[in-house]
């Protein structure tokens, strides 16, 4: 608590304290605030995890008492001026004597956006923004696709070889020619550890039943660490051929934690009642197009109605080349092993017709490649998620 340092070093330790909450804090910001006094002494800090219900900056406040006053208050995302669930955090800074507030960047809410910092210089308190404005930004930009859109920010995420293949050929192709079991990784132990990471981080997951139906996987976030709701596992399913055996049916059964939605176009009633027998939700989005499968924007719209602000698709060619033909991804997290398949039988990171020109390809932005071992990803940005 008397560490004496930089604005920098100590809007690093709030963006620290923010991460405390991935996996808590969704559909609210993530949060983090370090309170320094007079002479740059650490007198309180605060991470926002949404059951505590209280804001990171009022936790600051509450550990730093007496000592705040005259002090700075070092937070990634502007204090909100508003009556929400709690009182307006501004007046509370205002009222403590909060002489200071350095923010990495205002809330990404145009609602309410500005006000927040408008308040507190209103009440005479020094207001510096953009300290490590980049990280901040990219630590709530599920949080801004969601609250400025109404949908959830959709990460396309894929494990391939070098030459973009996501499986070999199917199972029933593979046992007429040479009759070894299909499976096996397409990635190395150390990847798919860093896939738990990211699973972590959003609030659901999304595959098609073709996926369900070859890989039989249960779709989990396996961290270890603690979530606040259950991470949503949703099947795109247009006529329910979703096993009753398959795992995920069976460990969503076994766990009763209402986390599988299934969507379908026409839903067999029957099939329906079985799975919601077995604890799944099954919901009807009507087909706009001519494959008679559910829209897939609709389905984000109804995602965000269930306050999902993030999910990851893990999905098959088929799912993979909707998501991208429908305009619905925002970035990509791809990983690569350095393995080539070959062949045309085996399976395209997406399939469907493709973008038939290059100036029509998903341009992916703003990328950054990562080292897991032998293998490698490129996460990067088709779309800004704090485009209007
Ligand atoms: N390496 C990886 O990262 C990875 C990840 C996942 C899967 N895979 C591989 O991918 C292969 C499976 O590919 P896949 O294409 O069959 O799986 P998929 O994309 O997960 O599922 C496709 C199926 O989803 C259903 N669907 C329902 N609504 C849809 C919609 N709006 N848009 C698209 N599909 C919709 C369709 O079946 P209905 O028409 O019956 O609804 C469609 O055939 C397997 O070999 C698997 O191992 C690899």
């Amino acid at each position: 608590m008397h560490a004496n340092s930089g604005d920098e070093q100590l809007i690093h330790r709030a963006l620290e304290l923010a991460r405390q909450g991935l996996g808590l804090a969704s559909p609210n910001p993530y949060v983090g605030a370090v309170i320094a006094d007079a002479h740059g002494n650490v007198v309180g800090t605060g991470s926002y995890t949404y059951s505590g219900v209280k804001h990171a900056e009022i936790l600051a406040l509450e550990a730093a008492g007496n000592k705040a006053r005259g002090g700075t208050l070092y937070i990634n995302l502007e204090p909100h001026a508003h009556q929400g669930r709690t009182p307006p955090c501004a007046d509370a800074l205002i009222a403590a004597g909060i002489h200071r507030v350095v923010a990495s960047m205002p809330d990404p809410n145009p609602k309410v956006s500005g006000q927040g910092f408008e308040k507190l210089r209103a009440a005479g308190v020094r207001v510096e923004v953009g300290q490590m404005e980049e990280q901040a930004r990219r630590l709530n930009e599920a949080f801004a696709r969601y609250i400025r859109h109404g949908t959830p920010l959709v990460t396309l995420k894929a494990a391939m070889t070098l030459d973009g293949k996501i499986a070999p050929p199917p199972a029933e192709v593979l046992e007429r020619h040479d009759g070894i079991p299909p499976g096996g990784w397409v990635t190395s132990e150390v990847a798919r550890a860093h896939v738990q990471e990211l699973r972590h981080r959003n609030d659901a997951l999304m595959v098609g039943a073709g996926t369900i139906l070859s890989d039989n996987p249960l779709l989990t976030d396996r961290s270890g660490r603690p979530r606040r709701r259950p991470l949503l596992r949703v099947i795109l399913d247009s006529r329910l051929r979703l096993p009753l055996e398959s795992r995920l049916v069976q460990n969503a059964a076994a766990d009763r934690k209402n986390d599988v939605l299934v969507f379908c176009a026409a839903a067999d009633e029957q099939k329906k009642a079985q799975l919601e027998e077995l604890g799944i939700r099954v919901e009807t989005i009507p087909a706009v197009e001519a494959d008679g499968r559910p829209d897939l924007p609709a389905i984000l719209r109804r995602l965000g109605q269930l306050e999902i602000t993030s999910v990851m698709i893990e999905g098959g060619a088929t799912v993979n080349w909707t998501a991208l033909a429908s305009n619905a991804v925002d970035k990509v997290f791809l990983y690569y092993a350095p393995k080539i398949l070959a062949g045309s039988g085996s399976i395209p990171f997406a399939a469907g017709a493709g973008f038939l020109h290059m100036g029509q390809a998903a341009h992916v932005k703003r990328i950054q490649v990562h080292r897991f071992g032998e293998d490698f990803a490129v996460e990067g940005y088709v779309r800004d998620p704090y485009e209007e």
